[in-house]
């Protein structure tokens, strides 16, 4: 399994609101605190890292959040901007050709190419130089949910199918080539441990790595309540709720049945994830903190960083 620290871009996918912008936040607090320049890129959502970082809103122009961790929330318009700019050079250029109303309108309807300017912006960041070095160390894609995802990734592979030779097509070849390699590249699943979370993460799976070949080695399962009860308890809290007791007990044995039946549905939809996913699994807590907020999500990215790659066989410890 390779070092999850070591890549370049790290894409965060999964199905909508499993916590992605939470694992992407935890990834750029664990990869910071190691000493690597971060960026994370968000595709146009109503953003909530700031939220959760306690920082100012964040905006389509990359801005630091702090040491090390720099964010955008990427739009098309802004992002095709910027493209336009670096490619023509001179802005009263870009603005006389893609703020005509006719090339306006036509760029509006060429398929894939909002999706092409968040992607091939994020794998731009990857490029960037400064004074010799690279900016980013890591770039963290937080990729849209399922559908959406699966149509921004794929993206670069239907530009190398239909644009003709040139800038475009070498860019998306580029992006497609750093997309593959496992050494410098990885998508990072996130999911619940519940039934259908569970079942989308397998198919996203199947397509990914099976249908698109992107390498995934890790999947965190998001929200894993803590069990509350040892051995036995469970069934002797099941079997009392249905032997009516007094009462006064029953609010309380109804919300220690909901634990106990919540616990059982996890423990399923985990054991089916790890029978049929061949993946690294990271298992995050469920948080009582309402927001979340910097404390938490500091937690969140010690569990990240400890959990990103199996524990080293006993007898074969790391070198020093
Ligand atoms: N481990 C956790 N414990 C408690 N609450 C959590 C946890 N992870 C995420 N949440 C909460 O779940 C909600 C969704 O999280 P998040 O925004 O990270 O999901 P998302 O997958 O990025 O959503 P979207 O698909 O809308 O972008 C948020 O309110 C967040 O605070
Ligand atoms: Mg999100």
């Amino acid at each position: 399994m390779s070092d999850l620290y070591s890549k370049q871009f790290v894409i965060v996918t999964g199905k909508g609101g499993v916590g992605k912008t939470t694992v992407a936040a935890a990834l750029a607090l664990s990869a910071a605190r190691r000493g690597l320049k971060v960026l994370v890129a968000m595709c146009n959502e109503k953003e909530r890292l700031s939220k959760l970082l306690g920082t100012p809103p964040i905006g389509p122009r990359v801005c630091s959040l702090g040491e090390r961790i720099d964010a955008v929330n990427m739009t098309p318009d802004v992002a095709l901007e910027e493209y336009g700019i670096m490619v023509l050079r001179i802005r009263a250029v870009y603005r006389a050709i893609f703020e005509n109303r006719m090339v306006k309108a036509f760029l509006r309807a060429v398929p894939g190419l909002d999706e092409w300017s968040m992607l091939g912006k994020a794998w731009y960041h990857t490029t960037e130089r400064v004074e010799g070095a690279p900016r980013f160390d890591m770039v963290i894609l937080d990729a849209p949910a399922t559908g959406h995802g699966v149509d921004l990734l794929r993206v670069p592979k239907v530009l190398l199918d239909v644009a003709s030779a040139g800038l475009l097509k070498r860019e998306a070849q580029k992006c497609w080539d750093l997309m593959h390699d496992p050494a410098r590249s990885e998508i990072l699943l996130v999911t619940l441990p519940e039934e259908m979370p569970a079942t989308e993460t397998i198919e996203l799976y199947a397509r990914l790595a099976g249908e698109l070949g992107f390498p995934i080695e890790r999947v965190v399962i998001n929200s894993l309540v803590p069990p509350l009860f040892d051995k036995g308890e469970p069934e002797a809290i099941l079997d009392a709720t249905s032997n009516a007791p007094h009462a006064e007990v029953e609010p309380l044995l109804s919300a220690a049945r909901s634990r106990v039946l919540r616990h059982r549905l996890e423990r399923e939809s985990l054991e089916r994830l790890r029978s049929e996913l061949p993946l690294h699994f990271v298992t995050f807590p469920f948080l009582f903190t309402p927001g979340l907020g910097r404390a938490a999500l500091e937690g969140l990215s010690l569990i990240l960083e400890r959990g990103h790659a199996p524990a080293p066989e006993r007898g074969h410890a790391p070198a020093p």
